[in-house]
Formats: C-alpha cells, sequence, structure tokens
C-alpha cells in the first residue's frame, strides 16, 4: 500500500481513536475532581498496580522477560539489536509503573504489598479487555496483536489526568507517579500504531483494524470506569463511543 496512502489510514483510525482515549480521560477527570479519601485512591492505584505488573503465567512482564530469553540466541540472527533493547526498555518501562503505584500503596496502608495479594485486585473489566485481545489474537492474527497494541494505554489519559492534581502529600506523590508513566505510555501508543502500519496491507485491513479497535476501546472505557468506582453512566459511555465527547489538543500530537 501506497505509503502516503496508509498514512492517511493510521491518522484516520487515531482521529477516531481519539474519542475513546478522551473518554477515558473524562472518567479519570470525574473521579479527580472531587476530593478523594486515601482509602478511595487505593481502589484505583491497586488495580493499576495489577495492570501493570500482571501477577499471571501469561502477563505482560513474565512475557517479555520469556521472550528476551528466547530472542537472545537470534540476536543479530533475525533479532536486531535495536528490536531487543527495544524489549528491554519496554521491559524496564512497564516494571517502573508497577513500582512507582506499589509504593504509594504501602505509603497509604504502611504495609508491603505482596504478588499474592496483588493478584486479587485484577477485575472483571480487565478479565473481559484480555477476553477482547485475545479474540482479536486468535481471529486476525498480526494484524489484532498490533490493533491492540495500537490501543496501549488509552492515549496515556489516565496519567494525564492524574498528573494535574496536587495539595496535599498524597496527591504530590499520586500527580509524580502519574508524570512518570505517561510519557512512556504515549511512546507505546505511538510504537503500536507504526506497527499497525506495517502490518495493514489493504483498505480490508483497515477497517478491520478499526472494528478491533472499538471493540477494545470500548472495553477499556468499561474497565477504566469499574477501576474509579464508577464515576460515568453507561448512557455516557455510550455518547462517547458516538463521538459525542470533545478532543483535547493534546491528541492532535499523535497524528502523524
Ligand atoms: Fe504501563
Ligand atoms: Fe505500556
Amino acid at each position: 500500500m501506497d505509503k502516503k496512502i496508509s498514512r492517511a489510514h493510521q491518522n484516520e483510525l487515531t482521529r477516531y481513536a481519539a474519542r475513546f482515549w478522551a473518554g477515558e480521560a473524562e472518567i479519570a477527570q470525574t473521579f479527580f475532581a472531587a476530593r478523594r479519601t486515601p482509602e478511595e485512591h487505593l481502589v484505583w492505584l491497586r488495580v493499576q498496580a495489577y495492570k501493570e505488573l500482571q501477577p499471571r503465567n501469561d502477563g505482560i512482564i513474565l512475557r517479555n522477560i520469556q521472550q528476551l530469553a528466547n530472542n537472545y540466541p537470534s540476536l543479530e540472527k533475525g533479532v536486531t539489536r535495536s528490536d531487543f533493547l527495544y524489549n528491554i526498555q519496554f521491559l524496564e518501562e512497564e516494571f517502573r509503573h508497577y513500582v512507582v503505584f506499589a509504593d504509594i500503596i504501602d505509603y497509604i496502608t504502611g504495609g508491603n504489598l505482596t504478588t499474592e495479594e496483588l493478584a486479587t485486585y485484577d477485575t472483571e473489566g480487565e478479565q473481559k479487555l484480555r477476553q477482547v485481545r485475545r479474540e482479536c489474537y486468535e481471529t486476525h492474527g498480526e494484524l489484532g496483536r498490533f490493533a491492540s497494541s495500537f490501543c496501549e494505554g488509552g492515549g496515556a489519559s489516565i496519567f494525564y489526568e492524574g498528573m494535574q492534581i496536587s495539595g496535599d502529600p498524597l496527591s504530590d506523590k499520586i500527580a509524580a507517579a502519574c508524570k512518570n508513566v505517561y510519557d512512556d505510555e504515549v511512546d507505546h501508543a505511538a510504537h503500536g500504531a507504526s506497527d499497525l502500519n506495517t502490518v495493514a496491507q489493504t483498505e480490508t485491513d483497515w477497517a478491520l483494524a478499526k472494528e478491533m479497535v472499538t471493540a477494545i476501546s470500548m472495553q477499556r472505557l468499561y474497565m477504566r470506569n469499574e477501576e474509579f468506582s464508577f464515576p460515568i453512566t453507561s448512557e455516557r459511555i455510550e455518547e462517547i463511543a458516538q463521538g459525542d465527547i470533545e478532543l483535547p489538543d493534546r491528541l492532535a500530537s499523535l497524528l502523524v
């Protein structure tokens, strides 16, 4: 497919997906707009720490460790040093995201979070999201995998909103943690978008990618709403999906 045309498709999909990213921002913004107790913050912090580490056999951290070990013998023979480095950096970033949220949890509870405890914070919305993603890979292979990584981080919206809070020591810690994660997640989404561009070869592929992005992004909105103890209604989620939401300027920078 002509480079110009595929770039136009990538931009069109980004512009379309931006409503869902703005939706994730609205959920977080609605939550953070009210003064929250440490216990109220604990709910989303635990869910987020779970999402970063994913303490289960097919979790992202463990999968990346295994992938590095598997790829090592092929380094410079099929696996490029820059791909290998990207993998290491990705692993460092996701593990660091876990660390920054787990540290705040320990600050609030005064305890030491264990991976066994963390494993109990896997939500229904998150499990359903994994299932939607799995269906994408199983049905559409690489295209499904890249459509899924295109949606990763949801435009980093919740971290962007979390970065804005302040006024007490806990809010300052949350803002610092969110800022730490924000830049990495914007990059992960950009990487996902350019990967998608390399596998989507036809108009049909792009149409299929849009369908998968819709299914994944909808489930992400439900997952986020549950994570933040349901600050918005399901009717509002439907409106967002129809595009009835203002797009923040920062999302325009994702266009290529
Ligand atoms: Fe992350
Ligand atoms: Fe990420």
